[in-house]
């Protein structure tokens, strides 16, 4: 017989396998600068993680220590099982995709493609097709004769990917490989890069700054700041439920106010900003935290017309203001109201009766599960 703790424990066992990489308290300083402060990191085998910060966050440094290319102040290093933090890049089995690390000009994309199976003296038989194989997959079977001055910007990052997962690496590291190309192609080889990655299991590290990147093609984000890891999660949860203000802040449109005190009743807390109405939000700090901030997203608030109710009863009335700058957007429309109490308050629209033009007096707030107190 068996009851249903036992088998709850046992499935938990069979979905957490053991990482794939394991980075334990990696610090990295170039000559007195901290560029990595004792960062900890497990990658699933066959996840895609991004690391996400703004520059001179440390992700370029964390990457290259990855790949043996930067050798770390401390700090060790795992990948499958196996110490790597002594041994040399090229026995390391990791592919990479940087924005500077070039193609070889004088060869065509499959000779591209074909180097690190001369490197590692692959069989010809079998290099070739595997060289086939792959072409197959970055879809440039058909360009493979051309050398790099004939290939566009996003075909050139198809060989850099294809070059990087020929010989089967164990980790794909992948630095802002987007990063010299416009937001459309960007965007397409992005949705590329990622079927690839699908299609082949490689467990995979990427590094950019843009937020929308991240989101769009990762299993799980880690946000990084002067060094550190500020959050990791699922784009999801640093959205929905950032751990602090920077990490609100940095990935996406957000309303910030600081906040005093709030009276707190569990996960809740009754708040006013300098002596507004009173409303409910959702409390998202540990007991030894001193500065809060209130963080509500552009698409949470609510606007309505000034002496009618809210549009639903979960909406709280949080204060009165006046539109001073609408921008249509397409599918929406970006407001700014401006007000007493609160100073600036974004808000984006979708279609709705609402009042939404430049100077029109309105009511505005929002519910207490989309208004979240942080740690400043
Ligand atoms: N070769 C280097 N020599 C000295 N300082 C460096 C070097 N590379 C990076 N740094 C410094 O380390 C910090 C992290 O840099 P980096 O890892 O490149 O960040 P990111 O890739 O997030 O922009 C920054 O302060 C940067 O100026
Ligand atoms: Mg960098």
């Amino acid at each position: 017989m068996t009851s249903p703790q036992t088998s709850r424990v046992a499935t938990t066992t069979t979905v957490d396998p053991k990482p794939f990489i394991e980075i334990r308290d990696l610090h990295h300083e170039y000559s007195g600068i901290t560029a990595l402060d004792r960062v900890s990191l497990d990658i699933q085998p066959g996840e895609f993680v991004t690391l996400l910060g703004p520059s001179g966050s440390g992700k370029s440094s964390l990457l290259h220590i990855l790949a043996g290319l930067v050798e770390a102040t401390s700090g060790t290093l795992t990948v499958a099982g196996r110490d790597i933090t002594g041994v040399p890049p090229q026995k390391r089995e990791i592919g990479l995709v940087f924005q500077n690390y070039a193609l070889f000009p004088h060869l065509t994309a499959r000779e591209n493609i074909h180097f690190p199976h001369n490197v590692r003296k692959t069989p010809a038989k079998e290099a070739a097709a595997r060289v086939a194989e792959v072409l197959e997959l970055v879809e440039l079977t058909a360009l493979a004769d051309r050398r790099p001055d004939q290939l566009s910007g996003g075909q050139q990052q198809r060989v850099a990917v294809g070059r990087a997962i020929s010989a089967v690496p164990k980790v794909l590291l992948l630095d802002e490989p987007l990063g010299a190309l416009d937001r459309r192609l960007r965007q397409q080889l992005g949705h590329e890069i990622r079927r690839v990655q699908r299609e082949t299991g490689i467990t995979t590290l990427y590094v950019t700054h843009d937020q929308e990147e991240a989101f769009t093609m990762s299993d799980r984000v880690v946000v990084m700041n002067h060094g550190e890891i500020r959050q990791v999660g699922t784009p999801e949860e640093v959205y929905t439920r950032p751990r602090d203000a920077f990490v609100a802040n940095f990935v996406g449109e957000v309303n910030l106010w600081p906040v005093q005190s709030p009276e707190r009743t569990g996960d809740n807390a009754t708040v006013n900003i300098l002596g507004g109405a009173d409303f409910t939000a959702r409390c998202g700090y540990g007991p030894d935290v001193e500065a809060l901030t209130l963080a509500v997203r552009p698409e949470r608030v609510w606007v309505w017309h000034p002496g009618s109710t809210s549009p639903r009863p979960e909406i709280q009335f949080v204060d009165s203001g006046v539109i001073v700058e609408s921008t249509f957007l397409g599918n929406s429309r970006s407001v700014v109201i401006e007000s007493e109490r609160l100073g600036r308050t974004s808000a984006l629209l979708y279609d709705g009766e609402e009042p939404r033009d430049r100077g029109a007096r309105v009511a505005f707030g929002w519910e207490a599960k989309h208004a979240l107190i942080i740690p400043s």
